[in-house]
Parts: structure tokens; C-alpha cells; sequence
């Protein structure tokens, strides 16, 4: 149970992979943060928060949650169950997701359609369906008074600069991130310079590309309120996204998750408030 004064930061499929390197590393920062490890199957969150709970540096708390993007009684269920525990959260980082594309590859091969509507049910409609679902926790935040004040504060028109220095008065805000990937960019899929012209994962690709969109959409009606929105790019880092396992993407020159999880902390802890509503990654901010 979180005392009521820490940040509640809840992040979904955060049992492996980026979800649990952030989950990690604000565990790890403060004794603020209460983290909701939301992960598809309890039991694999419950070990996560196990091993969360028994790091040495371990400051901050947090608590597993079954959340299954794909089964709308459970979400239902879930955000019932945070209402009741929290009454609220403070941040909501949507970053569970799937990669089906080697699915194209398979023997037999899975037909593309049904590659593209998998990955979309959950990269989109479920990503959608748990903020839809949440979203008025979100606006119980702690912070939403003072958030408050900041709506009529424009967000910055620069596309490549980042600023690092948190904010204080901007850090006491709701927070919203997806996280996308830089391969959702149109610019730098149409670009024959750019590294990701030739990356291959369609379905994956147009899911995260459609999801900055919805982005777009909740940070202009959200920002009303005071909410700040985010996508994110966390960069290539080996996880189990492909399919493929950690070694084949560090293979390929992915970083650890850790360098991914501190991009979604970053966010969190008010360190990239300049860039609210745009694809941050972090050097900067991707072009759409
Ligand atoms: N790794 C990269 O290079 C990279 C680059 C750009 C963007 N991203 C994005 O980063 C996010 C996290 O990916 P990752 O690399 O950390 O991959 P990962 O290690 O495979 O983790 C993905 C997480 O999402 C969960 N998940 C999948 N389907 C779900 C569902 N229906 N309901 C609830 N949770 C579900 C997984 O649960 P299980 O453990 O049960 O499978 C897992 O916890 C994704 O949105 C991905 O698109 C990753």
C-alpha cells in the first residue's frame, strides 16, 4: 500500500523488458514513488515486484497488478481495484507491447492481415482501451490541482532541443506516456538516409505510427486539464520484443533496457517537460 503522499506511477507490462528497467530505476530514486507493476500474468509481476522489493538500493515501493490489454473485463477489473486501493494514480506510462511481425516468417506463415490485427489489438485498441479506462484516476491525481496552472503555459515549438534541468512546478503534473519507437516515423521511414529506411516490421511499425496520433489527440484535449502527454522512443534495447531474445538484438548493437528505462523515468520526474507532446527519445525529439 502506497503512503499518500508518494507519486503513483503505474506502468503496463512492466513484469520484464523497459517496463520493469523504469519500474527499477524509480524504485531505486526515491522513497516518492510507488510503482503499479502491471503485468498480463500475475504471477510474473508478482516476481517482478519481489525482485524490486529486495533491491538492495530499494527506496520507493510498489505492488504487482493482472492487466491484460487484450481483455476488457480485466481492465475494467484492474482500474476498479487501483480506485479502491489508490483512489488515484499520478502517472500513467502505457508500455506494454507486442512485436508479431517474424509471425510473417513462420512455417507456415501467419497471413499479413492477421499479423496486422493482432499487433494493433494490442499496440493500439488495448493501448487505447487502458487509457480510456484509466483516465479518470488519472484525473483524481494528487497533482491535478496544481497541474491546473500549467494549461495556459505553451508547450515548446522546438523539435530537436531537450532540456534536462527538471522543473519543480512542472514536475506537480498528471502525467500520460506511450511509448512508441522512432520506427513509427514517417520522415525516417521515407528517408533512404535514415538508419530504420530498411527495418522491416510493418504491422509493428504502422501500430506505433497510428499510436502517435491517438498521442497527438489526448495531449491537446488532455492539456486543458492540465495533463502532460507524452510518446517516447525508448531505442533499440535488448529485450524480448522481437521474439528473437536480448542476445539476437544486442547482436544487432541494442543497449540495455536500463538506457530505455531512464528515457520513460525521465519523462516521469519532469526532466522533459519542454518536449511535452512530441515523440521524445533521448538525445532529443523524433521528427513524426
Ligand atoms: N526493445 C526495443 O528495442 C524497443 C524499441 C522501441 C520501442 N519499444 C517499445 O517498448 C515497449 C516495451 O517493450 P520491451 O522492449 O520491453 O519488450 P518486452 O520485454 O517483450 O516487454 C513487453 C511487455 O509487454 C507485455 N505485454 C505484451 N502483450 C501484453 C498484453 N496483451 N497485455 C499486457 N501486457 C502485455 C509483456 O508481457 P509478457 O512478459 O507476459 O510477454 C511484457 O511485459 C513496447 O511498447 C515496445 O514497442 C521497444
Amino acid at each position: 500500500m502506497a503512503k499518500s503522499d508518494q507519486t503513483i506511477v503505474l506502468i503496463t507490462g512492466a513484469n520484464q523488458g523497459l517496463g520493469f528497467a523504469a519500474a527499477k530505476i524509480l524504485v531505486e530514486l526515491s522513497a516518492d514513488y510507488h510503482v503499479i507493476v502491471c503485468s498480463r500474468n500475475l504471477s510474473r509481476g508478482e516476481e517482478a515486484v519481489s525482485k524490486l522489493r529486495s533491491l538492495p538500493g530499494a527506496k520507493g515501493t510498489c505492488s504487482a497488478l493482472h492487466l491484460d490489454l487484450l481483455d476488457e473485463s480485466n481492465i475494467v477489473k484492474a482500474a476498479d481495484e487501483v480506485s479502491k486501493t489508490f483512489g488515484r494514480i499520478d502517472v500513467l506510462v502505457n508500455n506494454a507491447g507486442i512485436n508479431n511481425d517474424l509471425q510473417r516468417l513462420a512455417n507456415p506463415p501467419v497471413p499479413l492481415l492477421d499479423v496486422y490485427r493482432s499487433t494493433f489489438e494490442t499496440n493500439f485498441f488495448g493501448t487505447i482501451n487502458v487509457t480510456e479506462k484509466f483516465l479518470p484516476l488519472l484525473k483524481k491525481s494528487k497533482f491535478n490541482s496544481s497541474a491546473k496552472s500549467l494549461s495556459s503555459e505553451p508547450s515548446s515549438t522546438t523539435t530537436t532541443t531537450t532540456t534536462n534541468a527538471p522543473r519543480a512546478e512542472a514536475h506537480a503534473a498528471p502525467r500520460l506516456v506511450f511509448v512508441s519507437t522512432s520506427l513509427s516515423s514517417l520522415t525516417m521511414a521515407s528517408d533512404p538516409a535514415s538508419p530504420i529506411y530498411n527495418v522491416l516490421p510493418v504491422c509493428y511499425k504502422s501500430s506505433k505510427s497510428a499510436l502517435n496520433m491517438v498521442m497527438v489527440e489526448y495531449e491537446k484535449s488532455l492539456r486543458k486539464e492540465g495533463i502532460l502527454v507524452w510518446g517516447l522512443d525508448p531505442g533499440l534495447c535488448a529485450t524480448n520484443l522481437s521474439g528473437q531474445g536480448p542476445d539476437a538484438l544486442r547482436a544487432r548493437g541494442a543497449q540495455e533496457p536500463e538506457i530505455g528505462g531512464q528515457t520513460i523515468v525521465d519523462v516521469v520526474v519532469g526532466k522533459r517537460d519542454a518536449d511535452v507532446g512530441k515523440l521524445v527519445w533521448q538525445d532529443g525529439v523524433r521528427p513524426w
